[in-house]
């Protein structure tokens, strides 16, 4: 289906230059989230038309192992891979080190396992991602175990963050991570130290996993349109 809408299109063109990244034999991380659901579809697509052969997909979520399975990508599961040759992953805020924001899915803590563990780490993002400093305009997802929600929140409070509890939509009640876990998502001020505060915050009892990602990006390769043209650049 064609679109206008210029967020999508820098979607479609980033994933589309991800997937071309990818070279048979090899074993590909598969991320979460409206602009990888492009990557995992081209890939299928180079699959479908012999341009690709040999792949094998570790997905990060529910959402990319069906994605994958729509598309013909076969699947396997970190038992039974000694390592991931590329991870194609979405972000919601990349800052000037590369550094990430991620969960705005809910996938934060598969994608953290999956990502980190790829010898290259591609992120797909359209250019409205590109932030200074992370935390400018997305709140920081936090999975929790449930029974630990309100301590953790308190924690999350003595930090200096506001902390709000992610609920549904079209669900009564709140979101449930893939782990059967809830998502406090906190905005704080100013995130000064990210590898700090995401040591912090892993830290905390029944904390699960947050959605920092430091010094885990290889290449982030941006949709940008420029005028009126849809390109993708790489820093
Ligand atoms: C899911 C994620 C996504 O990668 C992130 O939210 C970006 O999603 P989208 O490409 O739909 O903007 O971290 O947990």
């Amino acid at each position: 289906m064609t679109t206008t809408d210029p967020v999508v299109i820098m979607k479609q063109e980033v994933g589309k230059a991800a997937a071309d990244r990818v070279q048979s034999n090899s074993i590909v991380g598969l991320g979460t989230g409206s602009t990888t659901a492009y990557a995992i579809q081209y890939i299928g697509e180079r699959l479908q038309k012999g341009e690709l052969t040999n792949i094998v997909g570790v997905p990060t979520s529910f959402q990319a192992e069906v994605l994958a399975k729509k598309y013909g990508i076969p699947l396997t599961t970190l038992d039974a891979v000694t390592h991931i040759d590329v991870a194609i992953d979405g972000a919601d805020e990349v800052d000037p080190h590369k550094n990430l924001i991620k969960g705005g899915g809910a996938a934060h803590t598969r994608e953290k396992v999956v990502d980190s563990l790829a010898n290259q780490f591609i992120v797909v993002v359209d250019s409205g991602k590109l932030v200074d400093k992370l935390g400018s305009t997305f709140l920081l997802p936090v999975e929790v175990i449930p029974m630990a929600v309100t301590p953790v929140m308190n924690k999350l409070e003595q930090l200096g963050g506001k902390p709000e509890l992610r609920m549904g939509i079209k669900k009564a009640g709140p979101v449930v991570t893939d782990q059967g876990n809830l998502v406090i998502d906190v905005k704080f001020e100013s995130i000064d130290n990210p590898a700090e505060l995401e040591k912090t915050i892993n830290n905390m009892p029944g904390v699960l996993e947050n959605g920092l990602f430091v010094g885990v990006a290889d290449v982030i390769l941006v949709g940008e349109i420029i005028d009126g043209k849809p390109s993708v650049k790489e820093i």
